[in-house]
């Protein structure tokens, strides 16, 4: 990719070369489903985590969906969940049986808090499910005890937080039920894929039922055997081999990735600061791997507009889910949120990205923000 090109895509993968030799080495192997190269991606990512167990599965939302059925959430309880988040954990509460109650966000974060959740919490609530946007660590301290007394129990959805802290604690290590994504543009990639930190033993063993099929025998354990059996009902949400290849390239590479996200957050800050009207959106890049780089701008579809029109690659995430046609039924207004919705912009953000790119987008961002709007021509 040429200077600037690269700022013309909102995401990209960080593909840097060994994933494509990993790749082909595990399909001539014939490591296809789940399989030796699956267990050792989990093995991986236990050790760099450090906790004792973690379950892969093809997507952070079905990791979401069996975080629910571990919880024992289903028909007519309520999760609550921001309404500001990708729609598929809205779909994974849905999946499970249940409902979701929309909460209201921090403006400067985009993120959830104690405040805002207690807000929506009803007798009907069985989990909390904060989103850790843009990979930012959600400290629900405040609350926590209140919620474990009154038998919630607390779900990250961590897909953009793979790598981050809580303070001096990695995501997946405090406790909560955590599901990250290793989608294609997500901190890790396994260019498809997801993975769930279970709280003990008993989450384990379940969800390692319910995502192959409720057979609890690997592909390889059942080559070696005449016969299987199905003693759960269960869902197709395993992790091929083929794809834990590119993430275990990944995990040996992670530093890297994170030093070069952080790197490039902190670019745009600097970059940005300049400039009155553009709100940086907090990821506490001190303590997390960014997965993004949202402004709030004032104007935004005009700023939008402008840029996408000289080639930025600027995106949004996400319209808000509450007013969604699919999700209308559970409707309440939430005021940061919708005001928020209309300002948030994302920027160009992928490792590749140089800082001379950093310096075009805060340049054209500028020259988009002192445009006069018509009226005032
Ligand atoms: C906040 C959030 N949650 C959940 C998901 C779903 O992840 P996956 O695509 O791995 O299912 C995404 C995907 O982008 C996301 O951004």
């Amino acid at each position: 990719m040429t200077l600037f090109e690269s700022a013309s895509r909102n995401a990209a993968p960080f593909l840097h070369g060994p994933e494509f030799a990993a790749m082909s080495e595990a399909l001539r192997a014939g490591q296809f489903g789940h399989n030796t190269a699956t267990d050792a991606f989990e093995t991986e990512l236990a050790e760099f985590l450090g906790v004792p167990d973690v379950v892969s599965v093809n997507s952070c939302t079905a990791a979401l969906h069996l975080s629910l059925l571990a919880a024992g959430v289903g028909p007519g309880d309520e999760v609550v969940v921001p309404s500001q988040t990708f729609c598929a954990t809205v779909h994974a509460i849905l999946m499970a049986g249940a409902q979701p109650r929309f909460a209201d966000i921090t403006a400067d974060t985009q993120c959830v808090d104690s405040t805002t959740v207690r807000a929506a919490l009803t007798p009907r609530t069985r989990a909390v499910l904060p989103v850790l946007y843009g990979g930012r660590a959600v400290d629900l301290s405040e609350i926590r005890t209140e919620l474990t007394d009154l038998g919630i129990t607390l779900i990250e959805d961590a897909a953009h937080a793979f790598g981050s802290r809580l303070g001096g604690e990695l995501v997946g290590t405090t406790g909560a039920l955590t599901c990250f994504s290793f989608g294609p543009i997500k901190n890790l990639t396994c260019i498809e894929g997801g993975a769930l930190i279970p709280r003990d033993q008993h989450d384990a063993d379940q969800v390692r039922a319910l995502r192959l099929m409720g057979v609890t025998q690997s592909q390889s354990a059942r080559i070696r055997t005449t016969d299987y059996q199905v003693d759960v009902r269960g869902w197709r949400y395993h992790l091929s081999a083929v794809h834990a290849a590119v993430g275990r390239v990944q995990l040996a590479h992670f530093p890297v990735i994170e030093e070069k996200r952080k790197a490039l957050w902190r670019a745009y800050a600097r970059e940005l600061a300049a400039i009155e009207t553009v709100n940086l959106v907090d990821v506490d890049v001190d303590h997390s791997v960014p997965f993004n780089c949202v402004v709030r701008v004032p104007d935004r579809d005009r700023i939008f507009a402008t840029m996408r029109d000289l080639n930025i690659g600027v995106g949004v995430h996400y319209p808000p889910n509450h007013t969604q046609p699919a999700f209308l039924r559970w409707y309440r207004p939430l005021p940061v949120t919708e005001t928020t919705a209309t300002e948030i912009m994302s920027l160009p953000f992928h490792p590749a990205m140089t800082e001379n790119d950093v310096h075009h987008v805060a340049s054209v961002l500028e020259q988009a923000v002192l445009i006069p709007r018509p009226e005032t021509l």
